[in-house]
């Protein structure tokens, strides 16, 4: 199934391959596959849905994450298939919550249908919408938040938007990871990318506000070269 995932090869020698085959490695030892995260990849696949979820490891890297923090209630911003959806959940305690935002009904539908499949629909639940729509009604909820942790990973172009919601359904302590903050590289530079040009806007933004403390790790793997940004919530 990590087959789904994998970057072409683009030549001889190509560090892709070796990427691909450590990934390979790390996961046949650490990060055993199950029915719930395999079947939710297969009905994404079926229904034409992108092949852009995390990688098996990354998913287990935010199931460790959410599991340290001792989280109950995670917010996640762009669903896809409900494959990282999964991960997460499976870190919640008994009573925990997650609420994951999606643009496309049909994405919608075939993550709620594999969160039911993996016996997660009680905990996870998918709304649908922009999520600049969704998020202030949300917010508007009584009790909606806080959250421990939050999973940015919609489209790029609005993460400093999506940071600073994240910000203000936090609580002193919590964690917010962004995904693919690296891009290849491209982030270092202007770009026309709205993708870039939204995530250097983020990144401008974390470091001006002082309620945030802030890193990111490059990534290399079968989702190629990349990153995420994590960021904490002081006191
Ligand atoms: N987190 C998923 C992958 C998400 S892919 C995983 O790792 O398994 C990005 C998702 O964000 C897509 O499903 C896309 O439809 C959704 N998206 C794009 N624009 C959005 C928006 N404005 N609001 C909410 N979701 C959005
Ligand atoms: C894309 C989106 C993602 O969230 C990701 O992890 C990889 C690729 C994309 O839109 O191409
Ligand atoms: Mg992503």
């Amino acid at each position: 199934m990590t087959e789904e995932y994998r970057q072409d090869s683009h030549g001889p020698q190509d560090p892709q391959d070796l990427w691909n085959a450590v990934d390979d490695y790390v996961n046949e030892r650490l990060v055993p596959a199950d029915e719930g995260l395999t079947g939710a990849l297969a009905a994404s696949d079926a229904a034409g849905l992108p092949a852009i979820a995390v990688a098996p490891n990354q998913g287990k890297f935010l199931h460790l994450l959410a599991a340290s923090l001792g989280a109950r209630r995670v917010l996640e911003i762009g669903t896809l298939g409900g494959y990282s959806t999964i991960w997460l959940a499976r870190a919640l305690p008994a009573g925990g919550r997650l609420i994951s935002l999606e643009y496309s009904e049909r994405h919608a539908e075939v993550a709620r249908a594999s969160l039911a499949r993996a016996g997660l629909d009680a905990i996870a639940e998918v709304r649908t919408g922009p999520a600049l729509e969704t998020l202030p009604k949300l917010a508007a909820e009584p009790g909606a938040g806080p959250f421990d942790l939050f999973f940015i990973d919609a489209d790029k172009v609005n993460n400093a938007r999506y940071v600073e919601w994240a910000l203000r359904l936090s609580r002193p302590g919590s964690l917010i990871v962004v995904d693919n903050v690296v891009r290849g590289g491209k982030i270092t530079e202007p770009s026309e990318d709205p993708a870039v040009r939204g995530t250097r806007e983020m990144f401008d933004a974390i470091a001006r506000e002082p309620r945030l403390d802030a890193t990111t790790v490059q990534t290399v793997g079968t989702k190629g070269y990349d990153g995420f940004l994590l960021a904490r919530v002081l006191d």
